[in-house]
């Protein structure tokens, strides 16, 4: 199958889906109302969910491994979570006050991590904002270090070295700042250090060398914005001794992985971060973000002291969906379920493509995982970007689509979520599609660089 040909019976199925993007082109930049929406011919436009199924503008049925970039743990429309809101809705949306069961959230997530006390906001970005200026006010300084390849949120303080193109990464042992946006100041890119994922050694002479100015490290335990990468034990462990040397807050940004693992990815490594953030899946679908932390480091915010706010904070809706969420879905059980599935669908997809003879790997942890269409291991991000086969991985997208599995959120950098409502049946089905795809994108694929894909 030529290249060209791999968007042709998408376009043919999608044909509602590409009328809704014309009309907003018009009023909306790329028609999406965030970035990583922006999808090649054109997105695809949804109008139902339930369980682990989604529907297109079309009414074309879909298998759904997006599960709305990992936000939905709990698979769509889950019937204990829409009983219960059905009710509570009755009785309003947001009091601008708190509640009994804004208390017994605060209970229950505390409990759950392992953390003394904890603020909610309503997106990762704005937990991750309130994270990095808990440690500026703590530690009173200014600096943040970051890592190549992950991802925080779409704020200035650490919008740097996202996905960096190599030409402008610098040297990978020690890698520029680079913005991640145009609207950067350079003030503030100065302010944020970046160093290579998953390399000690290298973390470590920046450290020697700027550590005494840092406030913050800020990582991704299991790093979910390069595909899935899973950080050796030991470089979690050394970055743990790193901060305490250097006195510097270590804070775990658990937006994905909060969900994914029944005490977040810090249960995996053994190690608990300063500050955590989780959001995403916690709240089964509706907007909550939690910032936890010692007692201590809650110190420091209040009146006169350090800033945190927000009009939907706290909201009766979010705060509700979030303690169903993690009392009677999220469980342990529930976990497990998605948990095994997740595995056996990374087996499968393994023995396929090790029977098709594509250079691949598959790299999968709790209820996540992603394929590299590539042979060598992905440690950081300038792997993933030396390695990775992007036309083969969007030829790949494409087939498995129009077979009615949407295999992962659509974009190169990310990793499927499986639900505990996904089935058996649906990662029967979801292999038999992949038996079909992986036949049809065998032939030669350009490399694409990372700058053509973006
Ligand atoms: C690790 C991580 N942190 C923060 C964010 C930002 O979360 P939000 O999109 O809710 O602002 C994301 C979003 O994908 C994320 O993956």
């Amino acid at each position: 199958m030529a290249n060209d040909d791999f968007t042709k019976e998408f376009r043919e199925r999608t044909k509602a889906s590409a009328e809704l993007y014309r009309r907003a082109l018009h009023l909306t930049p790329f028609g999406v109302h965030s970035n990583w929406r922006i999808f090649d011919p054109y997105p695809l436009f949804m109008k139902r969910g339930r369980g682990s199924r989604i529907w297109d503008a079309d009414g074309n049925e879909y298998i759904d491994y997006n599960m709305a970039f990992g936000a939905l743990g709990i698979g769509h429309a889950h019937p204990v979570l829409v009983g219960e809101m059905r009710r509570i809705i009755e009785d309003g949306t947001i009091y601008g006050f708190e509640t009994e069961i804004s208390v017994k959230l605060a209970e229950v997530l505390t409990q759950r991590y392992g953390y003394d006390m904890v603020r909610y906001s309503t997106t990762g970005l704005e937990a991750t904002l309130l994270a990095v200026r808990l440690a500026r006010a703590f530690t009173q300084r200014k600096k943040i270090l970051k890592f190549e390849g992950c991802f925080h949120g779409t704020h200035e303080q650490v919008m740097v070295s996202v996905k960096p193109s190599i030409y402008r990464a610098g040297h990978p042992r020690k890698p520029n700042s680079v913005p991640a946006s145009l609207g950067m100041p350079d003030e503030l890119t100065n302010l944020v250090v970046v160093a290579p994922y998953n390399d000690l050694e290298a973390t470590e002479k920046i450290m020697r060398e700027q550590g005494n100015e840092i406030a913050g490290v800020i990582i991704e335990p299991i790093a979910m914005n390069m595909g899935v990468v899973i950080p050796d034990k030991e470089f979690m462990k050394g970055l743990k001794e790193l901060t305490e040397e250097y006195n510097s807050l270590l804070i775990f940004d658990e937006v994905k992985t909060s969900g994914k693992f029944l005490r977040g990815a810090q249960d995996y490594f053994g190690i608990r971060g300063d500050i955590m953030v989780v959001a995403k899946s916690i709240a089964g679908g509706y907007p909550l973000s939690a910032v936890l932390a010692r007692r201590e480091i809650f110190d420091v915010v209040g009146p006169n002291k350090t800033a945190h706010g927000g009009t939907f904070n706290s909201n009766i809706l979010s705060v509700s969906a979030a303690y169903i969420t993690l009392t009677k879905i999220l469980t342990e059980d529930g976990l497990r379920h998605a948990q095994q599935l997740s595995q056996e669908l990374a087996r499968g997809y393994e023995d396929i493509l090790q029977d098709s003879g594509i250079e691949a790997h598959v790299s999968h942890i709790a209820t996540s995982g992603t394929i590299y269409f590539c042979k060598e291991p992905v440690k950081n991000w300038r792997d993933f970007l030396r390695y990775s086969n992007f036309g083969r991985w969007y030829a790949w997208i494409m087939r498995m689509l129009v077979r009615g599995v949407i295999p992962q959120a659509l974009g190169f950098d990310e990793q499927w979520t499986v639900s505990v409502q996904h089935s058996e049946e649906d990662v029967e089905k979801t292999l038999e599609a992949m038996k079909h795809s992986v036949r049809e994108i065998k032939g030669e694929f350009k490399r694409l660089s990372v700058d053509e894909v973006l």
